[in-house]
């Protein structure tokens, strides 16, 4: 039996691996979530009842910020590899509670990256961010390019880690790998992202509000192709053998704002109210990455587009309502 320990296990992308993971014959997945009322807490209850269905699953509510619960999981189970999902996601959250993001993520990740090192997990897989960029102007970024200007206090835990793991890698031969994240988007997705958020809010005939008059440019990239990708990462060592890696995940596919609320009307057959307003503070205008380096991975794969994406996450979204209707 591999033990897999998933942090963030109710979130978004947490839900989405180890649902993935469990499917696995001899893989046992330990997963901790402080289930943390960011967003609606009942959409991670949700997804929880879900994972509960498998009996390789062990669910236990505990922040990472709580070392003595944290040491518990790790004395009491032989992990192989942890994967770090739990963090204070979102930007403009973290300019009215910056504590909670250096509590969850720099302090919760010390945590992560200590016990990880003391018990000599093999492999820690940790969630940086494209915010890690800044406002750059030079595309599709490429993970040598510089981040040490970041535009929000969350784009500065996200690159703090990446340091802290670099440390603890070079000093203690701990392998840790960083994925940086690019809008990631799909079914049970985040309510408070762009896509799920218009797609509520258009079908509900209410006003979206699009920063920049709507000249954000965002390299989403579809569910699916993220948890492709950290399953190869898990499960492929011998393609990813250096001690520590940073790889971009994105479908290097950047698109306008607009474009995207045109998607959603023509899946939704219904026409945006639109409340057109200025640039926000730590917001940057453009993410478009270069995935090359994750494509070694599968050198043949194909990211989802856009207008597929979008209609499938329509789709689910319109059956999961119909579901609460009746
Ligand atoms: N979704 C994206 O587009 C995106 C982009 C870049 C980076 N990321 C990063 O990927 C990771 C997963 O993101 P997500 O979209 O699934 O977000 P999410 O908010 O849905 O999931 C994070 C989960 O972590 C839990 N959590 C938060 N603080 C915790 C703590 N201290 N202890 C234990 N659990 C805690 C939350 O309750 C939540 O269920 C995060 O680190 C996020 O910063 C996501």
């Amino acid at each position: 039996m591999k033990y897999i320990l998933v942090t963030g296990c109710a979130g978004f992308i947490g839900f989405h691996l180890v649902d993935k993971l469990l499917k696995n014959k001899g893989i046992v997945v330990i997963g901790i979530d402080n289930i943390n009322n960011y967003y609606d807490v009942n959409i991670k209850k949700q997804r929880l009842r879900i994972l509960k269905n498998y009996n390789n699953f062990y669910f236990f509510k505990y922040s990472i910020n709580n070392y003595r619960n944290l040491e518990k999981i790790f004395t009491g189970n032989k992990i192989h590899t942890v994967v770090n999902l739990a963090a204070q996601a979102g930007v403009r959250y973290s300019i009215e509670n910056p504590d909670i993001y250096n509590d969850s993520n720099v302090k919760g990740f010390y945590n992560i990256l200590r016990l990880s090192q003391i018990y000599k997990i093999k492999h820690l897989i940790f969630a940086s961010s494209s915010s890690v960029y800044g406002d750059v102007n030079k595309f599709p970024t490429q993970e040598v390019y510089n981040t040490n200007d970041p535009e929000s206090f969350y784009a500065a835990t996200k690159k703090i880690n990446e340091t802290m793991a670099r440390s603890f890698s070079c000093i203690y031969k701990l392998k840790c790998t960083g994925l940086r994240f690019f809008t990631v988007y799909g079914p049970y997705g985040r309510p408070d992202m762009s896509i799920y958020k218009f797609t509520k809010l258009i079908s509900e005939n209410q006003v979206i509000n699009l920063n920049n008059d709507g000249n954000h440019f965002r390299d989403f990239t579809y569910i699916d192709d993220v948890i492709f990708f950290l399953n190869k990462i898990i499960f492929s060592n011998k393609i990813n053998n250096k001690l520590f890696s940073i790889f971009n995940l994105c479908g290097s596919d950047s698109q306008k704002l607009t474009k995207v609320v045109k998607l959603i009307e023509y899946n939704l057959n219904k026409k945006a109210k639109i409340n057109f307003s200025s640039f926000q503070i730590g917001d940057v205008l453009k993410t478009h990455g270069d995935n090359k380096k994750i494509l070694k991975f599968s050198k043949k794969y194909k990211f989802i587009k856009i207008e597929e994406g979008i209609k499938k996450f329509i789709l689910w979204y319109k059956n999961k309502n119909e579901i609460s209707k009746n």
